[in-house]
């Protein structure tokens, strides 16, 4: 077992076991002392493999526990879902030393964290991420946020959680495809700043999945705690996520966010080869990384439309955007460019 302190507006551990989900009640015991009213939040996916087993484990530490379930997928992720957690939070009386046990991937844990984040003007929240993506990413570092018709997470707010528990034990219930995109953000730490990291994947994720989350989670808590509110390192953590983004829309979402991003970093590494801002071996190593971990590296869009697409993220402002590029191999730097070299840089970066 590996614990991980973050030390952000609020501190907590995050801790990394296997077998780690039967003992939820203990751990979380031991910060939120039972009795108290939870309420555990899962989607229809989630749900039938592990709330029941995560709500015994929790009523047998002495808590009371509702459950809310909704649709599994981004397009619940909107504020009526959100309405009706509100809602339920109400209908059995949660007060403010309650708590929100979110139990699942990415859109439950930043759901769950919103509504809890604002539910009585904020109560705790415990996250039990069951995607990979949501263990080395989403659950850590207090993003919470909903979509929005006019774009994903326009709405949400920092918050940090109480504390939060992966067990890697539930990642063989993954469909192969969310696991694979969840390589590609673990890939991710590795080019952004941690060397030792890319030599551990070289071997296999499944040797040391604990040693190799914990890791990530770790890179993340050091960026986190420079930058909680995202205004200068902690964009660091978007390598691969510019033109990620803009794949995930061209494509109407059917190439999923770890396969976008794939792309995006080997394009980005690509244009800084080009650029003269990072030393050649970094694209070619980062092509074989892929490849091992069976995510996509080729491009199916051209520079130009990938470059409006970027450019309608309505939470971008300017004449500029910050880019993430790779340098050398396991260091990465942010990169402001005109908006109007964006395609090119895309051009420069293997797209037609
Ligand atoms: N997922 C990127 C961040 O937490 O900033």
């Amino acid at each position: 077992m590996e614990k991980i302190l973050v030390r952000a507006s609020k501190s907590y551990e995050v801790t990394v076991g296997c077998g780690l989900l039967a003992e939820v009640g203990s751990q979380l015991a031991t910060l939120l002392p039972p009795p108290r009213h939870l309420m555990l939040v899962s989607d229809d996916n989630v749900a039938p493999l592990y709330a029941e087993h995560v709500q015994g484990a929790l009523e047998k530490a002495g808590y009371t526990v509702s459950t809310f379930v909704f649709a599994a997928g981004e397009a619940s992720k909107t504020t009526d879902t959100l309405v009706s957690l509100w809602e339920a939070m109400a209908k059995v009386g949660l007060t403010r030393t309650d708590c929100a046990v979110a139990l699942g991937g990415g859109v439950i844990g930043d759901m769950t964290g919103f509504a809890a984040a604002t539910y009585l003007r904020g109560i705790a929240c415990y996250q039990i991420p069951t995607s990979l993506l949501a263990m080395v990413d989403s659950s850590v570092g207090g993003k919470t946020a909903v979509d929005l018709p006019q774009g994903k997470n326009l709405c949400g707010a920092f918050s940090q959680p109480i504390g939060v528990l992966c067990d890697p034990d539930v990642l063989g219930t993954l469909p192969e495809a969310v696991f694979t995109d969840g390589c590609a953000e673990v890939i991710k730490y590795g080019y952004i700043g941690d060397k030792p990291l890319l030599s551990l994947l070289e071997a296999s994720f499944a040797d040391d999945p604990v040693s190799i989350i914990a890791r990530c989670i770790a890179d993340k808590r050091d960026i986190v705690e420079k930058d909680e509110l995202d205004n200068g390192p902690r964009q660091l953590l978007n390598l691969g996520h510019t033109g990620g983004h803009a794949i995930e829309k061209l494509s109407h979402f059917s190439i999923t966010h770890g396969s976008a991003v794939a792309i995006g970093m080997l394009m980005a590494a690509r244009a800084a080869v080009a650029m003269d801002l990072c030393t050649p071996d970094v694209p070619t190593h980062l092509e074989a990384m892929l490849n091992r971990y069976s995510l996509p590296t080729v491009c199916p869009f051209e520079a130009q439309a990938l470059a409006e697409a970027a450019l309608s993220d309505k939470k971008r402002r300017g004449s500029t955007i910050t880019l993430v590029i790779p340098t050398a191999l396991g260091e990465s730097t942010l990169l402001p460019l005109p908006t109007d070299e964006l395609a090119d840089f895309f051009r420069k970066g293997g797209a037609r």
